[in-house]
């Protein structure tokens, strides 16, 4: 994808989210925010589970496309040190609100998680939660993720699992078979909410993560819990689905160099 493409990907992901946050972001950052313990994805799966994050305290951590930056919340609450970044100010500005409202502060940045203008080797984990890991180009956001990462440092991401988004339908119900090609997939246009994802095959995940000079250490498919719940906003996966195949998956890699 070239650089105007990923700017026009940028500037339509940002209308639908400026949209999508006066909608419902600060009641389910408020939330967020005021969790205990660190929830992975649709389910909250608690890091004392899945334990995929690595000591914290003292960390330099660029969080890319953060959204209303809960996960920056919880990182700095155990020590790290977070610059969260996302291109919607609309999410920033509620972001911003939480950390008024519970003291939690940590930087907070306006910017393309595939250009960030951050300097180089300056942190020690990148992370995204449904960020960057799903709005941008894999191509260009994992390219700047090891720029911005130092020697050995971690990248953790959370998206949707490729088979996800192999039995997702138009409507956005997933369905219980296979309903696109893998072969092919990469970017999809939402042609209702205008935005634009990015989805990959493991294989493709692979490859750009090692041409990136990165290593990949885990590859954790999150299965939802016994108790699960439809949840409130993300409606398009039933919990009994996340219960028999792999709704979201984790990807944690080290940059080798
Ligand atoms: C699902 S939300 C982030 C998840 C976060 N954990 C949360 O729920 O608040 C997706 C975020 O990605 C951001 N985003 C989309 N494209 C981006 C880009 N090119 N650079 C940085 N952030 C981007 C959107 O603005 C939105 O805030």
């Amino acid at each position: 994808m070239s650089s105007s493409e990923a700017t026009e990907a940028a500037s339509r992901n940002r209308a639908l989210w400026t949209r999508l946050n006066a909608k419902f972001a600060d009641a389910n950052a408020r939330a967020q925010w005021a969790r205990e313990e660190i929830g992975w994805g649709l389910w909250s799966i608690p890091e004392s589970d899945v334990r995929v994050l690595p000591e914290l305290e003292g960390l330099d951590v660029v969080e890319l496309g953060c959204g209303t930056a809960y996960v920056s919340s919880w990182l700095a609450r155990r020590g790290a040190r977070p610059v969260a970044l996302d291109v919607t100010p609309a999410q920033l500005d509620t972001a911003r609100r939480m950390q008024a409202q519970t003291g939690i502060e940590f930087a907070l940045v306006e910017a393309d998680a595939v250009a960030t203008g951050l300097p180089d080797a300056s942190f020690d984990l990148a992370i995204s939660e449904y960020g960057a890991s799903i709005w941008c180009d894999p191509e260009l956001w994992i390219r700047e993720a090891a720029r911005l990462l130092r020697s050995r440092g971690t990248l953790l991401f959370l998206c949707d699992s490729t088979l996800l988004t192999l039995c997702g339908a138009d409507d956005d119900h997933v369905q219980e078979r296979l309903v696109r090609p893998q072969f092919g997939m990469y970017r999809f246009e939402d042609a209702e909410g205008g935005g634009v994802e990015f989805h990959l095959a493991h294989g493709e995940w692979i490859r750009i993560l090692r041409d990136n000079g990165f290593v990949v250490e885990q590859l954790i498919e999150v299965q939802a819990p016994e108790d699960a719940a439809t949840h409130e906003i993300y409606d398009y996966v039933t919990p009994e689905w996340g219960r028999r195949w792999p709704a979201e998956e984790i990807w944690k890699a080290r940059k080798w160099s």
